[in-house]
This record gives structure tokens, C-alpha cells and sequence, in this order.
């Protein structure tokens, strides 16, 4: 059973709006995994996937303007990720508007891989760098 992604301050990368963001994040993660049962019976699938979706441009947007003003150096790497986050979402919820609701699973699945690779890993790679220019 997946279980829900509780924040600890070894999650910060020392940037206050990013955190927030990325808790805002974990938070919809939560709902998600709480509410899988209604989310298929209700229909709201892909609803509910679309939402996260949406939360997690705007969030990219805010990190890559913010690495690419600071000129950081691996800036194309973090971006393709972005990008191939966001269309593995929207994978999702083409799939979930075809009525396929056991996607739920994968998608929870899909966004602990997210989390732990991606905001665990990759994002913690420009947490010096950023710390370093005082930004936080
Ligand atoms: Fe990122």
C-alpha cells in the first residue's frame, strides 16, 4: 500500500517559495492517495490528475525561470525532466479520460518515482548552488 508523503525539513531546498511549493505539492499527492477509492467511483480521475498537473507547471515555471536567471549550469538537464514529467502527466489523464480508472495505482506510483528522483535528487542538486547566491 503506497502511503502518503508526510514533508520533513530534510526535504527543504533552502528556497521558501519552492518549499511551499513542493509542499503544496506532497499535499495534493496525499489527497490523491486518501481519496483513490471515490476519485474512481465518483469519475474524478482524471479531474484530479489535471489539477496536479496544472500545480506542477506552475511550479516548474518557477524553478526553471529561477535556475535560468542564475544561470545554472545544469539548467537543460532539469528542464527536459520538466518537460518529461509534464507529458507522462498528461499521459495520464488522456488515458484516465478513456475511462481506465486502475490507473490510479500507477499514477500514485508515478508521482513517489517523481518525488524521490526528482525532487529528492535533481532538485536537491541546485540547492547549494542557489543557497550560495543567497537566494532563499
Ligand atoms: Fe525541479
Amino acid at each position: 500500500m503506497i502511503r502518503e508523503i508526510i514533508w520533513t525539513d530534510e526535504y527543504s531546498v533552502g528556497v521558501e517559495a519552492i518549499d511551499a511549493q513542493h509542499r503544496e505539492l506532497t499535499r495534493l499527492v496525499n489527497e490523491i492517495v486518501t481519496n483513490q477509492d471515490d476519485l474512481i467511483s465518483t469519475g474524478d480521475l482524471s479531474k484530479s490528475f489535471a489539477k496536479f498537473l496544472k500545480l506542477v507547471k506552475e511550479h516548474f515555471q518557477f524553478e526553471e525561470k529561477l535556475l535560468s536567471e542564475n544561470n545554472y549550469p545544469d539548467y537543460e538537464k532539469h528542464l527536459m525532466e520538466h518537460n518529461s514529467y509534464a507529458e507522462m502527466i498528461a499521459e495520464f489523464i488522456e488515458s484516465a479520460n478513456q475511462g481506465q480508472s486502475h490507473l490510479v495505482d500507477h499514477f500514485i506510483l508515478f508521482l513517489h518515482g517523481w518525488w524521490r528522483h526528482h525532487v529528492l535528487e535533481e532538485d536537491m542538486k541546485y540547492k547549494q548552488f542557489l543557497n550560495e547566491r543567497d537566494i532563499r
